[in-house]
């Protein structure tokens, strides 16, 4: 049954996490004009429309070459500020109520920017949005998996002193970037010694990359939540080992769709994995660059797929649940929903 009106107004207006958006993918065209304008870098295309017409993708890595040459506008503290402050904004109109943010460092300090700009910049706006819009939010940071485990290694020494520390707000390590040919064990001793610090541990698995990338994910890396794992499809024992130890997936409808992971979205899996019993949840991957934030990607996959309400608020209750949250503000988030539905009961 399609949605009505009514009910797409409901899905938009509940409340929800966000636990898998890149910050450099929330960077849209426009905003990309002006920073390469404020800070004098030149781009490979003539205009905003040029730059747009570029966003046709075949693939992750013909994504990603793109996403990379737009990040590569920022340098000051403000444009990581400007940037995130942004994609807050928007979060506040899809009432995301708390948002777990990715980073990556490696495309940054690459070109001179050090880690403390990036890190301070994201953080300044953070701060601003718990205020002016009551949105929580935590900061993991990604690993680049093109680049070696010794870059990672580097990295996450730079980084140290941001890790839990006093206000602020990184908490965990991630792995993104091109996944094919970059298998997790790759990265095996600095997720060991992420570990040992005691950081949450995610990781990009099963986008593009094989079912036997999941496996290495949970068992060498040790995730705590899969990113995409939507090929978990494909491994029945798979399947019943993720809604077993209740390992969320971070699913980005549009994302998959945009990347051709499914050719459209009426092919998506997203509805068979939540009816086998795992903790999917529907996030926006880089917002700028797929055609949609977070209740775009909800009122996507609901049109497409032959899904409830009561699948809408699973999958809000899942973003809370699966959240690296204290146990008191995960409760009173999921208080906030179970109101929510109550009040908009039909
Ligand atoms: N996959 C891998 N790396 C990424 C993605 C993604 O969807 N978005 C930004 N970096
Ligand atoms: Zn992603």
């Amino acid at each position: 049954m399609p949605l009505t009106p009514e009910q797409a107004k409901t899905i938009c207006a509940m409340p929800k996490a966000e636990l898998h958006v890149h910050i450099e993918g929330t960077l849209e065209p426009e905003l990309i004009f002006r920073l390469a304008e404020r800070n004098g870098v030149k781009l490979p295309y003539a205009n905003v429309e040029a730059l747009r017409d570029a966003y046709a993708f075949t693939d992750l890595q013909s994504f990603l070459d793109i996403y990379y040459a737009g990040a590569s506008v920022l340098l000051t503290e403000d444009d990581f500020c400007d940037m995130t402050r942004a994609y807050l904004a928007r979060a506040a109109q899809d009432n995301i109520r708390h948002t777990e943010i990715f980073f990556d460092p490696q495309t940054h300090t690459a070109r001179g920017v050090s880690i403390e700009t990036v890190i301070n910049g994201i953080e300044r706006a953070l701060a601003e949005a718990e205020t002016q819009h009551g949105i929580t939010s935590r900061l993991i940071l990604c690993f680049l998996r093109h680049l070696s485990e010794e870059d990672a290694l580097q990295t996450l020494e730079t980084a140290l002193p941001y890790f839990n520390s006093h206000g602020h707000r990184l908490i965990g390590v991630g792995l993104d970037s091109s996944e094919q040919g970059h298998p997790p064990t790759k990265f095996t001793r600095v997720f060991e010694r992420c570990r040992a610090l005691g950081l949450r541990i995610v990781a990009h698995a099963g986008e593009e990359g094989p079912p036997a990338y999941i496996y290495e994910a949970l068992d060498t890396l040790q995730v705590e939540r899969v990113d995409h794992g939507v090929r978990a499809i494909e491994d029945e024992a798979l399947l019943e080992r993720l809604a077993r130890e209740k390992i969320a997936l971070t699913v980005c409808p549009l994302s998959n769709v945009r990347l051709k992971v499914f050719e459209d979205m009426g092919q998506h899996t997203l509805h068979q994995l939540l009816k086998r019993g795992l903790a999917v949840t529907i996030n926006s991957d880089d917002p700028a660059y797929f055609g949609g934030y977070l209740n775009e990607n909800f009122l996507a996959t609901f049109h497409a797929l032959d899904m409830t309400m009561d699948d809408a608020y699973t999958l809000a209750q899942n973003s809370f649940e699966a959240s690296f949250i204290i146990d008191s503000e995960k409760q009173a988030l999921i208080s906030e929903l179970a109101q929510f539905r109550a009040a908009n009961a039909t």
